[in-house]
C-alpha cells in the first residue's frame, strides 16, 4: 500500500439543486438540500483512500459537531486522523454549493478552522511526510500551511502534487519545488495569463507552467480529459463519456486518485487515464466526498470500456 499525505481543507458541504443560478439580489426556489463532508483536501483524501492508498490527512476543524463528524467520516474511510487538529475558537468550515440543471456548480467556501492551519501543524506531521510516497496539497488553506508543506516535502525529496484550486497566488520558489501541477483551464489561465480556447493555447499554457520549473503539467479539461506535458511532449489523454448528475468534486476525484496511481508506479499517461475514469464515475453521483468511486467500481468500469 502506498502512503499519501494530503494537506488541505475540510469543510461541510451544504448543497442544493437550483433550476438556474441566482442573479444578484434574486432568491431561487431550489432543492433538494444535501449536507455532507467536503473541502478539496478532504475530498482528495477520500478519493486517494478509496483507490487503495494509506492516507494521512492534515487539516483543522472546529470544536463543534461538524468537527466530530469530520473525524468520524475520515475514520470510516480508514484515513489517518492523528493530524486532524481542533481550533479553539474557529468553527468547522462550510461550503455553500448550488448545482443547476446542467450539473454545473457555483461554490462559496467559508474556510473557518481549516483556514487557520499553521506551519506548526505541518511540522507536527513531519514523520508522516518522512513515511510518504507522495504529498498532495491544494490552495484551499492558509498560504503559510501550503508553503510549509511544499518546503518540508521538498527538503525530504518527496514528490509533490499541487492542485492550484481555488486559485491564489503562490511564490515562484514554491512553484519550482512542485513535481506535478494540476490546474483546470480557469486556474491555468490565472497562473499563466494564457486564454485557453483550443489545443494550441492549452499547450502554450502548459509550456508557461513548465517554464516555472514544474516537470509535469496536467491541465484538466473537464469531460474532454486532461492535457499532459512532461517537459518534452504534450498530449491530451481523453476523458470518458458518462451521464453527469453533479460535477462538483470531479477535480478532487482526479487529484486524489492520480496521487495514488502515480505513487503505485503507473506511468504518467496510465495514471492520468485511470484518474480520468475516477473523475468520470464521480460525476455520476450527487455530492463530493461521498461520490468518490471505490477501486473495484473503477476496475469494472475500465474493463467495460475496453471490451
Ligand atoms: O472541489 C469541490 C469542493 O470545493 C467542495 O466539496 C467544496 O467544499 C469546495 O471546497
Amino acid at each position: 500500500m502506498v502512503n499519501v499525505v494530503v494537506v488541505g481543507s475540510y469543510v461541510v458541504d451544504l448543497m442544493s439543486r437550483t433550476p438556474h443560478m441566482p442573479k444578484p439580489g434574486e432568491t431561487v426556489l431550489g432543492g433538494p438540500f444535501r449536507m455532507g463532508p467536503g473541502g478539496k483536501g478532504g475530498n482528495q483524501a477520500v478519493s486517494a483512500a478509496r483507490q487503495g492508498a494509506n492516507v494521512t490527512m492534515v487539516t483543522k476543524v472546529g470544536k463543534d459537531l461538524f468537527g466530530e463528524d469530520a473525524i468520524r467520516n475520515f475514520e470510516n474511510e480508514r484515513i489517518i486522523t492523528s493530524h486532524v487538529t481542533t481550533h479553539e475558537t474557529e468553527a468547522t468550515g462550510a461550503a455553500l454549493i448550488a448545482v443547476d440543471t446542467e450539473s454545473e456548480n457555483m461554490i462559496v467556501v467559508a474556510l473557518g478552522a481549516c483556514g487557520k492551519l499553521s506551519r506548526d501543524d505541518v511540522i507536527q506531521a513531519q514523520q508522516s511526510f518522512a513515511d510518504a510516497d507522495i504529498v498532495l496539497v491544494q490552495l484551499e488553506t492558509s498560504l503559510e500551511a501550503i508553503e510549509s508543506t511544499i518546503t518540508l516535502a521538498n527538503d525530504m525529496s518527496k514528490p509533490i502534487i499541487l492542485n492550484p484550486a481555488p486559485y491564489q497566488e503562490l511564490d515562484q520558489e514554491s512553484l519550482s519545488k512542485v513535481s506535478y501541477i494540476t490546474p483546470n483551464e480557469t486556474e491555468a489561465e490565472f497562473l499563466t495569463g494564457v486564454n485557453i480556447v483550443d489545443e494550441k493555447s492549452v499547450h502554450e499554457a502548459a509550456l508557461a507552467l513548465s517554464d516555472k520549473g514544474i516537470p509535469n503539467v496536467l491541465i484538466t479539461l473537464g469531460k474532454k480529459g486532461c492535457y499532459v506535458y512532461d517537459g518534452k511532449d504534450g498530449r491530451t489523454i481523453p476523458g470518458f463519456a458518462v451521464e453527469a448528475i453533479d460535477t462538483t468534486g470531479a477535480g478532487d476525484a482526479f487529484n486524489g486518485a492520480f496521487a495514488t496511481f502515480i505513487a503505485e508506479g503507473y506511468s504518467l499517461d496510465d495514471a492520468v487515464y485511470r484518474a480520468n475514469a475516477v473523475a468520470a464515475l464521480s460525476v455520476t453521483k450527487l455530492g463530493t466526498a461521498p461520490a468518490m468511486p471505490q477501486k473495484d467500481e473503477v476496475d469494472n468500469f475500465l474493463q467495460r470500456v475496453k471490451a
